[in-house]
C-alpha cells in the first residue's frame, strides 16, 4: 500500500520516479486509466489548486471520486476527525486524499488500511506542492544539482516551505530562507532579500499565513510590500535565466506586484499546470497494484 505523507519517507529514487511519471502525462506517453476505482478527497481546510487539480487528475484517470464538504458533514454533530476518515474507508474507497490542519494527523491513521495522500498537514508536510515544485525546476533547468533557491516569506506558517527545505537539499540544491525575520527558523540558512534577488536561480515567494498566526505581526500589506514585495525593479535585478515561483493563492501587491505574476520570469501558472501531471503520477503511484 503506497501512501504519500511525506517526502522524507521516500529514497530519491522514488522521487524521480514520480517526476518522470508525471512527464509521461505532460508528454502522452502514459494513457493509464482505472475502471472502476474510487477516490474520496476529503479536505478539512481550505483549497483551490490541490483539491481541484486532483479531481482533474483523477477526472483525465478515469476514477470516480467523491468530495467531502465538512461543512454539510457529521462533524456538526461531533463526529470526530478520525472516525470521518474511517467512515470513508469504510465504504471501500481505493484511496484517500486528505488535507488537515493538524500536523502529522497522519499518524492516527496508520490501521485505515486505504492508502492515504497527503494533500496538506498543518504547517508540517505538503508533499504533492513539492513535488510539482520540484518537476517545474528540473523542466526548467534539467538538473537540481547546485541550484541556489531562496524561499522568501512566512517560513514559519509554511508546508510548503517545510516540505521543500528538506528534500531540495536532498536533491544536491543550495537552499536559503529570506524575507521578515519574525519568521525565521535557525536550521536553515538565512540571507537578506536584496542579496537573494541577485544571487538566486529561483526565487520562491510565499504568503503570509495570518490564519495560523497566534501572535499579530507588525507588518501591514504596505510595509511589507515596501521591504520584501517582489516588484518590477527588483525583478530586473535578478539574474538573465532566474525563475519566479509561488504555491499561491498569492496575495498581489503583498509578496508580489501584480504585474509580476505574469512576467516572463513567472512560472507561478506553470507550476498549476504541472501540479495535475505530478497528481496523476501520484495517484497512479498508490492505485496500481
Ligand atoms: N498551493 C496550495 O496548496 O493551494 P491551495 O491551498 O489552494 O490548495
Amino acid at each position: 500500500m503506497k501512501n504519500l505523507l511525506k517526502l522524507a519517507d521516500l529514497s530519491i529514487e522514488e522521487i524521480y520516479q514520480i517526476l518522470e511519471s508525471a512527464k509521461q502525462f505532460k508528454t502522452k506517453q502514459d494513457s493509464t486509466t482505472f475502471e472502476n476505482k474510487i477516490v474520496a478527497n476529503l479536505f478539512f481546510e481550505p483549497s483551490t489548486r490541490t483539491q481541484y487539480s486532483f479531481q482533474v487528475a483523477q477526472e483525465k484517470l478515469g476514477l470516480k471520486m467523491i468530495s467531502f464538504n465538512p461543512e454539510g458533514s457529521s462533524l456538526a454533530k461531533g463526529e470526530t476527525f478520525y472516525d470521518t476518515v474511517l467512515t470513508f474507508a469504510s465504504f471501500g474507497v481505493d484511496a484517500l486524499v486528505i488535507r488537515h490542519v493538524e500536523n502529522n494527523y497522519y499518524n492516527q491513521l496508520s490501521n485505515i488500511g486505504v492508502p492515504i495522500i497527503n494533500a496538506g498537514d498543518g504547517t508540517g508536510n505538503h508533499p504533492s506542492q513539492s513535488l510539482l515544485d520540484l518537476y517545474t525546476i528540473y523542466e526548467e533547468f534539467g538538473t537540481f544539482q547546485d541550484l541556489k533557491i531562496a524561499i522568501i516569506g512566512d517560513i514559519k506558517h509554511s508546508r510548503v516551505a517545510h516540505s521543500n527545505l528538506d528534500v531540495m537539499k536532498r536533491l544536491g540544491m543550495q537552499v536559503f530562507i529570506s524575507g521578515p525575520e519574525i519568521f525565521k527558523e535557525e536550521q536553515y540558512t538565512y540571507m537578506p532579500f536584496e542579496q537573494a534577488i541577485l544571487e538566486m536561480d529561483i526565487l520562491m515567494l510565499l504568503r503570509v499565513q495570518t490564519e495560523r498566526h497566534t501572535q499579530k505581526v507588525s507588518y501591514t500589506n504596505e510595509t511589507y510590500f515596501l521591504e520584501y514585495g517582489l516588484n518590477v525593479d527588483r525583478v530586473k535585478q535578478m539574474k538573465d535565466h532566474a525563475i519566479i515561483m509561488h504555491p499561491a493563492p498569492f496575495n498581489r501587491e503583498v509578496e508580489i506586484a501584480s504585474d509580476v505574476v505574469e512576467c516572463s520570469k513567472s512560472r507561478i501558472l506553470k507550476q498549476i499546470e504541472n501540479g495535475v501531471y505530478v497528481r496523476q503520477a501520484i495517484l497512479k503511484r498508490s492505485l496500481e497494484k
